[in-house]
């Protein structure tokens, strides 16, 4: 077994990768979800006769009480993660005397989570044993050799000719070719290999013209991810925003906007105040207040951001305490944090921010919630309610996607030639119509601007707008909900086309709109966000389409701001 952490090449430096016996075998790159990122963690693992292997991606949610169960049995584990308890489990069955594929339907039964595996056990050599739940796997059939992978594009230069194994089931590769069983019963599926007619870079893709457009797809799996996260690191994160008396939510560009939705979920759900500040500006207007009692959460997807550090920095110089909310394990912002939680939404290709948006505001709810039952903000029924919807929220997604893309395609057609837009929000909407300016104006170079509609009485209303400028509201049913409508009427008062991401059957403002998109009605208001951004990413990549532009790579523009 070879494993280490690191860039591949280095390690494959250090270590000759190609230079392994043997007519299997299994890989791995790990983008860590439990465990830091060094060479104990590195994937594959073993049980402790060394006789059973094990790659893994995803999450194993229960997998701390079957360590627990486990160690008590008397297994050693080697590592931090989640993934070690899958062989031992396997190890502990087979002591039983069980068959390797009844250990292992027994093992895949009692795993909870979403993940997907591929194993091998050293009595039975010429096999790969793979299976999956809610993370995609799929065999790719050469002619001579067989492969087994999360992504299709690790095996597309040598075959592609393809069978996908769906969520709930195993598989069996060997010289005879596969076959798939129901992890549930080990009932027998049928299904034939496919042709897939990708190129690489489609496959990268997963077959969608953009990254941009993949990732706005991926978000209902990411936020699944999102809803199982270490419930430790949670709970620690909780622990130290309680002994808060303040909170400066500290980031820049999209993850900034994620920091205004939050001090809605924190002031409301938990009672805690807190202050979202641009990293940037955060010396210079925070700096003199900060001390060793100040608590700074800093958001940032690639963890690498120079404005970001550099506030971190200074209040570390001050020590305050800091944490971190990154999608990357390793970043600097990692080792700079006291606690840091990684949303897990997976590698983002395209510059502009999506997915990871959508897992922050998940991580970020889920954190305000359980600082509210840590402090008893809310009753036992409150908190049964939010966590219902919270675990609802995935498919909530996936709803809108499906039901509302070719709407918004529609709309970004009709509006394709306008110069410039206006988007209006209030509450968590004002965060979410921010954040649609920014998605729309790095895609599509257009001006455009976001306002919160009380601000509009305060100069906006002059004539700032003129007739038939798109003028985009954020329009949840919740408190919000009547002031949003006077400010469209006003607005459309002025001659500006209405364009409104409403609720469904909200007749009212169906009434009053030139065009409007619906997302799900009875999503609490500080979930809300979640799904009311998506209209907004999809009606930001469309526009760039119809226009002609490429969204995955804007002009100027670098997935992280590391210069000042
Ligand atoms: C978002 O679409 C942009 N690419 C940009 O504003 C980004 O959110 C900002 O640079 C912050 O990046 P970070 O989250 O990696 O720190």
């Amino acid at each position: 077994m070879k494993k280490d952490h690191g860039k591949i090449d280095e390690v494959h430096i250090l270590y000759n990768l190609d230079d392994l016996p043997g007519r299997i075998g299994l890989g791995h790159i790990r983008w860590a979800t439990h465990g830091a990122p060094t060479q104990v963690n590195a994937h594959p693992h073993v049980d402790c006769l060394n006789q059973v292997a094990v790659v893994q991606n995803g999450i194993i949610e229960n997998y701390s009480e079957i360590r627990q169960e486990l160690e008590t049995l008397g297994h050693v584990f080697k590592s931090k993660t989640d993934t070690e308890v899958f062989t031992h489990l396997i190890e502990e069955k087979l002591k039983k005397n069980l068959s390797f594929t009844d250990a292992l339907r027994e093992t895949l039964n009692r795993l909870e989570g979403a993940f997907s595996i591929a194993t091998i056990w050293v009595k039975d050599p010429d096999k790969i044993f793979c299976a999956q739940k809610e993370c995609s796997l799929t065999i790719g059939l050469g002619a001579n050799a067989a492969y087994v992978s999360s992504d299709i594009p690790t095996f597309l230069p040598m075959t592609k000719k393809a069978v996908r194994i769906e969520s709930g089931e195993a598989a069996i590769l060997s010289e005879k070719g596969y076959e798939i069983h129901k992890i549930a019963d080990w009932s027998h599926v049928s299904r034939k290999p496919k042709m897939i007619d990708w190129v690489l870079e489609t496959a990268e893709k997963e077959g969608y013209p953009h990254f941009m457009l993949k990732e706005i797809h991926d978000q209902p799996s990411t936020l699944r991810t999102t809803i199982r996260l270490q419930e430790e690191y949670m709970e620690l994160m909780t622990t130290f925003l309680d002994r808060a008396n303040e909170l400066y939510l500290v980031a820049c560009g999209t993850s900034y906007h994620a920091c205004l939705a939050a001090s809605y979920m924190f002031s409301k759900m938990a009672f805690l105040s807190t202050h979202p500040v641009f990293a940037s500006e955060f010396t210079a207007q925070i700096g003199r207040t900060v001390t060793i009692d100040s608590t700074i959460l800093a958001l940032s997807q690639s963890g690498e951001t120079t404005d970001t550090l550099a506030a971190v920095d200074y209040a570390r110089f001050q020590a305050a305490t800091i944490l971190g909310l990154t999608n990357v394990v390793g970043s600097t912002l990692t080792r700079v944090s006291r606690v840091y939680i990684c949303p897990q939404a997976g590698p983002e290709i395209g510059v502009a921010a999506t997915k990871t948006f959508t897992a922050q505001l998940s991580v970020l709810a889920q954190l305000a919630l359980k600082l509210a039952e840590k402090r008893g903000k809310l009753s036992y029924q409150e908190m049964k309610s939010y966590r219902e919807k919270l675990k609802q929220i995935p498919d909530v997604v996936e709803r809108v996607i499906q039901t509302q893309e070719n709407k918004v395609k529609k709309i970004a057609k009709k509006y394709r030639d306008q110069p410039y837009f206006f988007f209006f929000g209030r509450g968590t909407g004002s965060a979410i119509a921010l954040e649609g300016t920014l998605k729309l104006m790095e895609t599509n170079y257009l001006p455009s601007m976001a306002i919160t509609t009380p601000e509009v009485e305060q100069g906006f209303i002059s004539d700032a707008i003129q007739s038939g400028a798109p003028a985009i509201f954020v329009c949840p049913k919740d408190a919000t909900h009547k002031q949003i409508v006077d400010a469209i009427k006003e607005i459309k008062a002025k001659g500006a086309s209405i364009i409104a991401v409403i609720e469904e059957g909200d007749e009212e403002i169906k009434a009053l709109a030139d065009d409007y998109v619906e997302v799900e009605e009875d999503v609490p208001e500080l979930l809300c966000p979640i799904q009311c951004i998506v209209p907004l990413q999809l009606f930001a990549y469309y526009m760039a389409v119809v226009r002609g532009l490429d969204p995955d790579r804007p002009r100027n523009l670098t997935k992280a701001v590391t210069v000042r």
